[in-house]
């Protein structure tokens, strides 16, 4: 939420600030601003509306120098105006400030700033945060910073600027994410690293409470006491083409593409040159996993669907119960946490604020945490006691979709490790999945051979008012899913229900027409479904159904079907959310929406 981009050297910094904040637009859309230093003043240029409408403002309102922040909003407090974005500066315009979070107590901090004759002319938290610097303001900034935060509770990640400081940018998180890019006579600052690779890979991530000065020199990071702290530098491997479109319409396809090489890059460092399994350094060797009795999985969104799948393979390959809960719930519930307790947290950006808290709630109770996360350095990451890599490259589009399915693809692996630890599996059928595991990445690029047949799908559904998906078992989180990336893109009103649910409520939805998607994977529950779907169509339901050629029962009764690649019955969720994935993009492009920047959305939800 919200993006940050920091500049300081030789160049023309709002060329970079823009280039930077164009990379970090998925993480907010609704405003963009600049504060650039030039001669012996912060000229600032902010606006409504998508970066687009920043870029106008600076050909008609140029700004020259070589330091400045800039930023790209997701609003919390007040709506997306001229006046709420940010940078938010004191009265006399000589400090800028950008933020990502929420200052908890501004209402307190504005009225003490009020009194002392403080006026304001934003409904933000950030503004008041630029009043409180100034008020600490004695000559030196970053002690004006370190003075202001000692004050503040809630979430931020912000850079901060000074005309009488040409020379630096002060920079200082908690709670949300702040990575610092280091160059040669430059030095950067963002809220996320796809906004550096073009100008280094050499970066420092920062942690709570610490506070950093950043100038063309060099990088000095505080702790919360003020003591220089020294931080390893961290060289990311990621290319440049990865977050770049690539000659895609949009990231979300190109994201979905990737899917088989994402999968593959998963699973390889997980083979040995014996073509075994090999899961080390995860603290879950032979006498770890005999003493675990219970799986605990905490995420949200999307994530919290790939925990539901874990549930059906874990409890189904390892005879041990799984709970899943989402973080929001989890956190605020007073949750047990019981000796034997194997606490799985899942999140791609390993930023989300629920699923961060949830996690340190866990582990202040004595959990130990195994995480799954995409992005190396993440906070998750680093605060989590091992960490499972989905290696799905940067995720850009804010629908979720490689990241999904390389989750789901570390929770077989981890399912398959564990499950011959404990004998839980007879030898022949481990090795049958553990083959069919391999054939995966495969097995989704013939998947996405479907593609024109799903297209032609949504060019024939995409007016629909609802859709409801339907699945049992391990089909019953991917209709979850799939409904979820429908709205969220589509904005399709969706809902998914487990099929055997239907009669108790929500079948009364169903009349002439609605459009019902029926997943259906599981041989041993065809004739379940099959009942599912004539009661739907008994009530004038049109079915699509999404299932693998052999499902005789479902074929013969869908209006539509979407064929499935055949592959074990516990990994049926990596191949039928494809199609689902798929649904969604065409019926979002045929209505005209902007696919990879859905509305009120933003990816890495930082904020509560
Ligand atoms: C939906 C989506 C979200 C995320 C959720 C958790 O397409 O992307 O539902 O899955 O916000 O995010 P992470 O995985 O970064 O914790």
């Amino acid at each position: 939420m919200c993006g940050i981009v920091g500049y300081i050297g030789e160049k023309s910094a709002v060329d970079i600030l823009i280039e930077g904040l164009s990379m970090l637009e998925y993480r907010g859309y609704d405003s963009a601003g600049v504060a650039v230093y030039d001669n012996g003043a912060l000229d600032v240029r902010k606006k409504k509306g998508r970066l687009d409408m920043l870029r106008q403002l600076l050909e008609k309102e140029p700004v020259q120098g070589t330091m400045g922040i800039g930023h790209t909003r997701w609003a919390t407090h007040g709506a997306p105006s001229d006046e709420n974005s940010h940078p938010h500066t004191n009265g006399a315009g000589t400090i800028a400030v950008v933020h990502n979070g929420i200052i908890e107590n501004y209402s307190r901090l504005k009225e003490y700033l009020g009194a002392k004759g403080y006026s304001f002319r934003s409904q933000t938290d950030t503004e008041v945060l630029a009043h409180l610097i100034d008020h600490y303001y004695m000559g030196d900034l970053l002690s004006a910073v370190q003075d202001a935060l000692r004050h503040v509770e809630g979430s931020y990640a912000i850079c901060v600027v000074s005309k009488d400081h040409p020379g630096e940018i002060i920079a200082a998180r908690k709670d949300s994410p702040l990575v610092l890019g280091s160059g040669q006579g430059e030095n950067f600052v963002a809220s996320d690293v796809p906004a550096l690779l073009k100008h280094t890979r050499d970066v420092y991530f920062l942690e709570d409470y610490e506070v950093a000065r950043v100038t063309r020199e060099g990088i000095d990071i505080f702790d919360r006491y003020g003591i220089p702290v020294e931080r390893e530098v961290f060289h990311v491997e990621w290319d440049v083409q990865a977050a770049e479109r690539g000659g895609y319409p949009h990231f979300m396809l190109k994201e979905i593409h990737e899917e088989p090489k994402a999968l593959q890059d998963t699973l390889s460092p997980r083979i040995n040159a014996q073509g075994d399994l090999n899961i080390e350094g995860l603290g879950l060797e032979e006498e770890a996993v005999r003493a675990v009795r219970r799986i605990v999985i905490v995420a949200c969104g999307t994530a919290s669907y790939a925990g539901q799948v874990g549930k059906y393979v874990f409890e189904k390959s390892l005879r041990i119960p799984v709970e899943v809960d989402l973080a929001s719930e989890y956190r605020y519930r007073d949750p047990v946490v019981q000796e034997g307790d194997l606490f799985l947290v899942i999140s791609q950006s390993g930023e989300t604020a629920d699923t961060l808290a949830a996690m340190r709630l866990a582990k202040a109770r004595g959990a130990r945490i195994l995480a799954i996360t995409n992005v190396v350095g993440s906070t998750i990451s680093r605060e989590a006691d091992a960490v499972m890599y989905t290696w799905a490259g940067p995720e850009i589009a804010v629908a979720s979709t490689k990241a999904f399915t390389t989750q789901l693809l570390c929770i077989e692996l981890l399912a398959l490790h564990m499950a011959r630890i404990r004998g839980s599996m007879e030898q022949a059928q481990w090795q049958a999945l553990f083959a069919a595991v391999q054939a995966i990445p495969a097995k989704v690029e013939a998947m996405l051979e479907a593609e024109d047949t799903v297209k032609r799908c949504a060019h024939r559904h995409s007016n629909v008012s609802d859709a409801y998906f339907l699945g049992r078992n391990l089909d019953y989180p991917i209709a979850m899913e799939g409904s979820l990336k429908l709205k969220e893109i589509s904005y399709i009103h969706s809902e998914a229900f487990a099929a055997g649910e239907l009669k108790h409520g929500p079948i009364a939805l169903i009349e002439e027409g609605t459009l019902v998607l029926a997943i259906a994977t599981q041989k041993e529950l065809y004739e379940k479904m099959a009942s599912n779907i004539k009661e739907v169509k008994a009530r004038g339901a049109h079915v699509l159904a999404m299932c693998p050629g052999d499902a005789a029962l479902i074929l013969d009764l869908a209006d539509e079907v979407i064929e499935l690649e055949d592959t074990q019955a516990l990994l049926t969720p990596l191949i039928s959310v494809i199609p689902a994935q798929l649904l969604a993009y065409f019926c979002s492009v045929e209505r005209g929406y902007d696919v990879d920047k859905p509305r009120n959305l933003a990816k890495s939800v930082t904020v509560e």
